[in-house]
């Protein structure tokens, strides 16, 4: 039998960027199942989409009879599930999808998983595993001077995409507690670099900078954020997968936390010198207080001193090299921007910045 894992929502900013870092670095092959949805963009895949190694399959992980076939015909040895709605904001304005996918769709996973997985022959069950990606947010929000959170921190989300999210943890921990599911869970950061969809803070600064527009910093642009390079989070999640302790979680964070004006400082900066004849230069001039985020999470931060210490995991990239690569990378990938930035994009951006929202 052929060593493979299914990852699930690879067509996405991470899942994209984990599958192109596996396919560097590790042997097995890769089954990507993704929906398409309009942050899934297979454009992200390109560079390995004629590997022998890698394949791709539209599904919807909801769907508990296409997820059976596919388990059954593709015998993985792990399930890596990055499958979700992703954007706070979008959760604000909608937020079914995010129930739909983040605690149906997890669900329909794991039940799959534990028919898949409790039907292994002995040695593959015990070294099966089912890698749940999620976020800091589900810890809620943090005063000026509390701790950063730990894997101890009690859940208290705030938005419903946090709520989602925490939902789909519990049901992952419940699996392991009731049903002994091989199952490893990682809480991160917020992540920057290649692919992100730019509904999402740094990418649409970049964008609105360039091309003159107002860069909307949301209330007084004091929140912050603890800020992680994707492929540190991607090293993160092999490194969990191949050494995590099952049924443990780990929290991953970049020990960088900034304020939103400190992020949007720093892009305009790079871009004042990268491109000194933009419409608006310096780049700053366009920053524009708008009305605030509902319930809006005052600060993250991660203490990641488990995963450092256990598995012996650490960042590679400072904010200042990863922001310098990631604001490149969207100055030179003009067709992926042009690409993703069309039709529906356009509708998000109308509506979410509509002077009266
Ligand atoms: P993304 O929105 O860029 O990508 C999500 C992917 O999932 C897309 O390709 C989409 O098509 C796919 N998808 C959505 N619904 C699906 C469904 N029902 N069935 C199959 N595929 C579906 O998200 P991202 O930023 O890459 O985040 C990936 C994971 O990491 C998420 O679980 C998210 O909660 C978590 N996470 C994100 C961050 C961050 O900063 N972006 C930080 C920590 C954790
Ligand atoms: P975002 O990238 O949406 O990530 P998250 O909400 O999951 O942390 O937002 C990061 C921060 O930037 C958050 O405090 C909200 C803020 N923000 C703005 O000020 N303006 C914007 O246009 C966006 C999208 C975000």
């Amino acid at each position: 039998m052929e060593d493979s894992i299914l990852v699930t929502g690879g067509a996405g900013f991470i899942g994209s960027n984990f599958i192109l870092q596996w396919m560097a670095s590790e042997h097995a092959r890769i089954l990507n199942l993704d929906k398409l949805t309009y942050a899934g963009n297979l454009n992200n895949l390109r560079a390995v989409e004629a590997d022998p190694r890698y394949r791709f399959e539209q599904g919807d992980i909801v769907d508990r009879d296409f997820l059976r076939t596919l388990l059954r015909r593709e015998h993985p040895r792990a399930i890596v599930h990055f499958a979700a709605e992703s954007h706070v904001d979008r959760s604000i304005h909608g937020p079914d999808d995010f129930v739909r996918t983040n605690v149906n769709g997890t669900f329909s996973l794991l039940e799959e998983a534990r028919a898949y997985w409790s039907a292994l022959p002995e040695p593959e069950r015990v070294s099966f595993r089912f890698l749940h990606v999620s976020t800091d947010e589900v810890y809620g929000s943090l005063g000026p001077d509390d701790a950063a959170f730990s894997e101890n921190t009690p859940y208290a989300p705030n938005s419903p995409y946090s709520a989602s999210k925490a939902a789909s943890d519990h049901l992952v921990r419940a699996y392991h507690h009731t049903y002994g599911l091989p199952v490893l869970t990682t809480n991160c950061s917020n992540n920057y670099g290649p692919h992100q969809f730019p509904e999402k803070l740094i990418p649409l600064m970049i964008l609105n900078a360039c091309a003159g527009k107002a860069l909307p910093v949301y209330g007084d642009g004091k929140n912050v954020r603890d800020w992680l390079y994707v492929e540190d989070h991607c090293r993160a999640i092999r490194t969990v997968l191949s050494l995590g302790r099952v049924g443990e979680t780990y929290n991953i964070g970049g020990r960088s936390e900034k304020k939103n004006l400190e992020i949007v400082g720093a892009i305009c900066g790079l871009l004042d010198e990268l491109r000194p004849n933009d419409p608006a230069v310096p780049h700053r001039q366009l920053l524009t207080f708008v009305k605030d985020r509902a319930g809006h999470d005052r600060r993250y931060a991660m203490d990641a001193r488990k995963i450092e210490r256990e598995l012996n995991w650490r960042p590679l990239e400072t904010f200042e090299s990863g922001i310098q690569k990631t604001v490149r990378w969207y100055l030179e990938h003009e067709d992926w921007v042009r690409d993703v930035t069309s039709g529906s994009y356009r509708q998000w951006i109308a509506k979410h910045y509509a002077t009266e929202r």
